[in-house]
């Protein structure tokens, strides 16, 4: 079982700083004068902390206890400050860490989690891999149009508070990853 809480741990870590850089990835493409990007970062920064929310839930059910994640998180602000450059190579920043996740991350995590027969950090581990293939895309849909000088419209954005998936326009009456009703969408 203790891989499975040091997967718990890392993915907390990892989620809380993509969370925060997003945040900053906002702020820069908003003194870009890039408002729909700016929105996209900061209605995917809220999804990561969806993420967060349900590992830390599987983490204290798999330790029995509360686990206080001020112990194990350090989310940096000046390497996170670091590593913001222009609204172009923090989209494929954001795509390289989103494609990570997916493709190996939590990939592996799931796989330890089945292993061991730990399912509240299996479904914690699949619906954020889930989400992070949706995020992944969106980033490169808006890099795409970045790169080709298109116009971004101006959408609502709605994120599913279960998942972290991130619909457009109106969210959909079933979420596509977890299944929940639209209620359980919000708007960012
Ligand atoms: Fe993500
Ligand atoms: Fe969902």
């Amino acid at each position: 079982m203790s891989v499975v809480i040091e997967n718990l741990k890392e993915a907390i870590k990892g989620e809380s700083n993509a969370k925060r850089k997003y945040q900053w990835y906002a702020q820069k493409a908003r003194d870009e004068d890039l408002p729909e990007i700016a929105h996209i970062f900061e209605a995917i920064s809220s999804a990561e902390a969806i993420h967060i929310k349900n590992h830390i839930r599987a983490l204290n059910v798999s330790t029995n206890k509360e686990i206080d994640i001020k112990e194990f998180i350090d989310v940096n602000e000046e390497i996170l400050k670091d590593k913001v450059k222009d609204t172009k190579s923090n989209l494929i920043d954001a795509i390289t860490g989103e494609t990570y996740e997916t493709k190996q991350m939590y990939k592996n995590f799931l796989k330890n989690s089945q292993k061991v027969g730990n399912e509240v950090a299996e479904l914690s581990f699949q619906l954020a891999r889930k989400a992070e293939k949706v995020h992944a895309n969106i980033f490169n849909d808006y890099l795409k149009k970045l790169e080709k000088n298109e116009s971004i419209n101006k959408l609502k954005i709605y994120v599913c508070q279960i998942c972290g998936n991130v619909e457009f326009g109106a969210p959909p009456s079933i979420c596509p990853i977890c299944d929940h009703s639209q209620k359980f969408f919000e708007e960012i």
